[in-house]
């Protein structure tokens, strides 16, 4: 029998970027519209490392997103080589910081300041153990001889695994996942590794990206891998297994910066992140398993209460717009043009 809509607990989206300024105030209702919380990357131009810094951050998120009153953004901590312990727990303590975001220096859009190597921060990492402040991790290496379809697999055996063996207590989220290899390996690790699944890591593999010509608004990192791993990730995502979560990584960019020659990594796909990613539970039959994903297992794992308020999903077809915003703002959305099966319809 056919499901026409579900209604499920509001859900929550555990890795976001909003940017700030004007693009900030163009994306962010995107978001707020549909999730009661939202993870907010800290990798903007000058990146977050201070509490004072996260909160007057937090204050112009709250303020473009007045329509969307219940919207509560988490704010995280940017590590870098000099971050002092005392910066993360004051901020943990007060309530600014929900989490600490861990960039391999250079791996990614604005992560120069990164970390050089994950031993200098091991006093905060260990800072982060002992008060149950999550770690957020974009795994990949960054060295040139990994070839950049290999370097999450190359990333759990050279820094994951180490890590959670010199810290078995800390709560470590390995953020948008793309492979097997990542998908096997939170799977076998003990309750305090999950990991967040993006929604075009569901639906798209490298060819998608690479055949029939380049499409840059499919490019993001970490980069779509081969349709093995898609599958596992479409597994993982629908297995009923807790340590799997809901994090789009939506990351715009103006059209300008991903349709070059060097073009940005990183797909917007707020704008129907939950109508994306309720299609491949549909496909797999396995909506039942949605709201585990989308709204339980993140709050759990981050050991919060879930939302209160509930979301309808309709079996309705409608089609993403072309653009978004205009003149230097313009932004291809994710599926910009496409027509997807489900609607979104906030109670
Ligand atoms: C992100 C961005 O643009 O900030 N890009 C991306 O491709 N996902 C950074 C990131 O999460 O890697
Ligand atoms: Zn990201």
């Amino acid at each position: 029998m056919t499901v026409e809509s579900i209604i499920i607990t509001q859900p929550d989206d555990w890795h976001v970027h909003l940017r700030d300024g004007e693009m900030l105030q163009q994306v962010a209702n995107y978001t707020a519209r549909q999730f009661g919380r939202a993870i907010i990357m800290p990798n903007l131009p000058v990146p977050i490392t201070t509490a004072v810094m996260a909160a007057a951050y937090r204050e112009r998120i709250v303020q473009a997103t007045q329509e969307h009153s219940n919207f509560q953004p988490l704010m995280t901590a940017y590590l870098t080589d000099t971050i002092e312990p005392q910066e993360i727990t004051t901020g943990f303590a007060s309530g600014v910081f929900t989490a600490a975001k861990l960039y391999p220096a250079n791996a990614t859009t604005n992560s120069a300041a990164g970390v050089s190597h994950i031993k200098k921060i091991y006093p905060v990492l260990e800072t982060m153990q002992d008060i149950g402040m999550p770690l957020l991790v974009h795994g990949e290496v960054v060295s040139d001889d990994i070839d950049i379809f290999d370097r999450e697999a190359a990333f759990i055996d050279q820094t994951m695994l180490p890590l959670l063996k010199d810290m078995p207590e800390l709560k470590v989220v390995f953020e948008h996942i793309t492979t097997k290899d990542a998908v096997d390996f939170v799977t076998e690790q003990g309750d305090n590794l999950a990991a967040t699944i993006t929604v075009h890591h569901l639906q798209i593999n490298r060819n998608d990206i690479l055949v029939g010509g380049i499409k840059p608004h499919l490019y993001c990192l970490p980069v779509a891998k081969r349709e093995l791993h898609r599958l596992a990730l479409r597994k993982a995502a629908t297995s009923g297994s807790a340590k799997f979560f809901l994090g789009t990584d939506t990351a715009p960019h103006a059209i300008g910066d991903k349709e070059s020659a060097c073009g940005c990594a990183g797909i917007f796909s707020a704008p129907h992140a939950l109508e994306n990613y309720v299609q491949v539970f549909d496909e797999e039959q396995a909506l039942d398993q949605f709201e585990n994903f989308a709204s339980k297992n993140g709050p759990v794992f981050y050991g919060l209460p879930v939302n209160q308020g509930k979301i309808t999903l309709k079996r309705e077809s409608q089609q993403v717009q072309d653009r978004i915003g205009q003149d230097h703002l313009t932004i291809s959305p994710y599926k910009a043009g496409e027509s997807i099966p489900w609607r979104l319809l906030v109670e």
